[in-house]
């Protein structure tokens, strides 16, 4: 039983940056009441944040396709109908497990900082300007999507990607629903690009209002791009025509992203990461991604016979809250590992990972870290008939990334750049520990809270996982494992209880507005300051068995489960 925390005063040097995160928080976390919606199929299934996107999956899983070809026509697909989360401007995190090989890959399609980004461009008159990193050409980062989709068909794919991309192609022409969720993102930042010739063709009135959810879309020039690429979607993406598009598009609105950045752009297969957890092996992305995080929550609640407690009780989700805080101090060490030694083996040690539970059940203060600030993204898994399972998450990073769109080819633009630290060389309060390893420099991947998650029993997957909402992807995919596991929940409800979020800085936890209320003055009761929130990310899942595909997303992002 965690002791009782002790309330942090915030230094008057946070109270700006603690607001703008209170902000970004309840801004990713607009979306009303929350009903989570499930489906079972015996054989193959796609979960997503666009039921249009889940079932161009399905539709290649039906051609014969295989889990990562229905991952591909799922991506692109998302990048229509979800275009203020993800798409080809942007990039993500592919986890794959191979039947053949009983193993798993990670994909890493992350965006890097251009070759002319310096730590800092983002200082205006010896102040940084986080805004010129989230919004404009100079928050533009090298996208990897394209290249991520390519490396994986070309190593796991059956398909070609122009079979792969036509479900796509269809819907940005013939039109696919705005949904619920992409319509209040509009209205958010309606007034940044309402006055865009691009954005305004696709998303707006004539009289220059957002257009309403249910409203029939289309991007007619997204779809011509797709169709553009034929079936080697690198080579044209990164190179000629496209590539100068971009290029010049960027620099004529003061970028530096150029031709070059995009000819050397690279996504890297690398060794996913793994812990034990109450009989499951674990298995998620590495560095970039912070996801390291969700193991070591993981770990220091492995083997504590939770189910004693309780799902909703509030001394089970008091001993979360401390693991989560103990995690979330370490996520300051994780970076891209090309510029940083991430010292995963030390961070997912049982050595460490008991030192870390003993200090959340005794609630060690926090030393400063970084706030972790990003938001956005969509998620989707695919689990296949020959028994693959993919699970990806993707992002252009805030809403409509840049707020950027190359009108020619419908293409928004990622403003992946305001996932690095901006800040470096301010004292205090703008220079912490964790923004250190994620300063900006050339060819450099941003720190991640992406973390799609496949866990399996004896050797065989039982369950994928992933999220979107910034940090809160990392205590929500923790959460869902946690409850799938340790309380046998059933997906839907797993994914529907109301969570919390606590992440070190600021000393606050977010909860779900569900929570009970009772619930809550224990929590308060406690020490804790709660910031109660509409919703925190969205989580979705596939618990597998055999014969059996259980498949639960959160319906309120437009999502879909769909299966056979
Ligand atoms: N841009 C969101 C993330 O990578 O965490």
């Amino acid at each position: 039983m965690p002791t009782i925390p002790s309330s942090a005063p915030i230094a008057p040097g946070r109270r700006v940056r603690v607001f703008i995160f209170v902000f970004l928080i309840v801004a990713m976390s607009l979306r009303g009441a929350r009903i989570a919606v499930a489906a079972t199929a015996p054989h193959e299934m796609v979960v997503a944040e666009s039921e249009p996107a889940a079932r161009a999956g399905l539709e290649i899983l039906r051609q014969g396709g295989n889990a990562i070809d229905a991952a591909v026509a799922t991506s692109l697909a998302l990048g229509v109908t979800n275009a203020s989360s993800c798409g080809l401007g942007g990039g993500g995190f592919m986890l794959i497990y191979w039947a053949k090989t009983q193993k798993l890959y990670a994909l890493d399609y992350r965006e890097v900082a251009p070759a002319a980004a310096r730590p800092d461009m983002y200082m205006r008159d010896g102040k940084p300007d986080e805004q010129l990193a989230r919004t404009g050409a100079l928050a533009v980062a090298v996208p990897g999507e394209p290249a991520g989709l390519d490396a994986a068909l070309r190593r796991f794919g059956t398909m070609k990607f122009s079979q792969l991309a036509a479900p796509a192609i269809k819907l940005a022409r013939a039109g696919f629903p705005l949904n619920p969720h992409m319509a209040r993102e509009l209205m958010l930042v309606a007034p940044i690009i309402g006055q865009d010739a691009g954005f305004h063709a696709i998303y707006f009135n004539p009289d220059g209002t957002p257009r309403h959810a249910g409203a029939i879309l289309h991007n007619p020039n997204l779809a011509a791009l797709i169709e553009s690429l034929g079936d080697a979607p690198a080579e044209r993406f990164y190179h000629g025509a496209i590539a100068a598009k971009i290029a010049d598009f960027v620099k004529q609105r003061g970028g530096i992203l150029t031709a070059e950045d995009l000819a050397s752009y690279r996504p890297l297969w690398r060794d996913p990461i793994h812990l034990p957890y109450d009989g499951y092996d674990v298995y998620t992305m590495p560095p970039p991604s912070s996801a390291g995080v969700v193991l070591e929550i993981l770990g220091m609640l492995s083997n504590s016979n939770l189910a004693g407690l309780g799902a909703d009780s509030p001394a089970y989700l008091a001993r979360l809250i401390e693991v989560m805080r103990q995690g979330f101090i370490d996520r300051a060490q994780y970076a891209d590992p090309g510029f940083v030694k991430v010292p995963l083996a030390t961070l997912l040690s049982p050595e460490h990972i008991a030192q870390a539970r003993d200090r959340a059940l005794h609630h060690a203060p926090a030393p400063p870290v970084a706030a972790a600030h990003d938001h956005g993204t969509s998620n989707f898994a695919v689990a296949d008939r020959f028994g693959n399972v993919v699970e990806v998450t993707t992002t252009v990073n805030t809403i409509f990334g840049a707020k950027l769109m190359v009108e020619s080819m419908g293409l928004v633009l990622n403003d992946e750049m305001d996932d690095f630290g901006v800040a470096p060389g301010v004292p205090n309060a703008f220079r912490l520990v964790g923004e250190e390893n994620n300063e900006v420099a050339p060819g450099k991947r941003p720190l991640s809270s992406m973390s799609p998650l496949i866990a399996l029993k004896d050797g065989r997957p039982a369950l994928a996982a992933g999220g979107s909402g910034g940090p809160t992807i990392i205590s929500g995919v923790a959460q869902v494992t946690i409850d799938s596991f340790a309380f046998h929940l059933e997906p839907e409800t797993a994914v529907r209880l109301p969570r919390v979020h606590q992440q070190a800085q600021p000393d606050i936890v977010f909860v779900e507005q569900e929570l009970p209320f009772h619930t809550r003055d224990e929590l308060t009761a406690m020490g804790y300051h709660l910031k109660i929130v509409p919703e925190l990310g969205a989580i979705s899942a596939i618990r597998i068995r055999p014969g059996e595909l259980r498949g639960a997303f959160d319906p309120l992002k437009g999502g879909g489960a769909v299966g056979d």
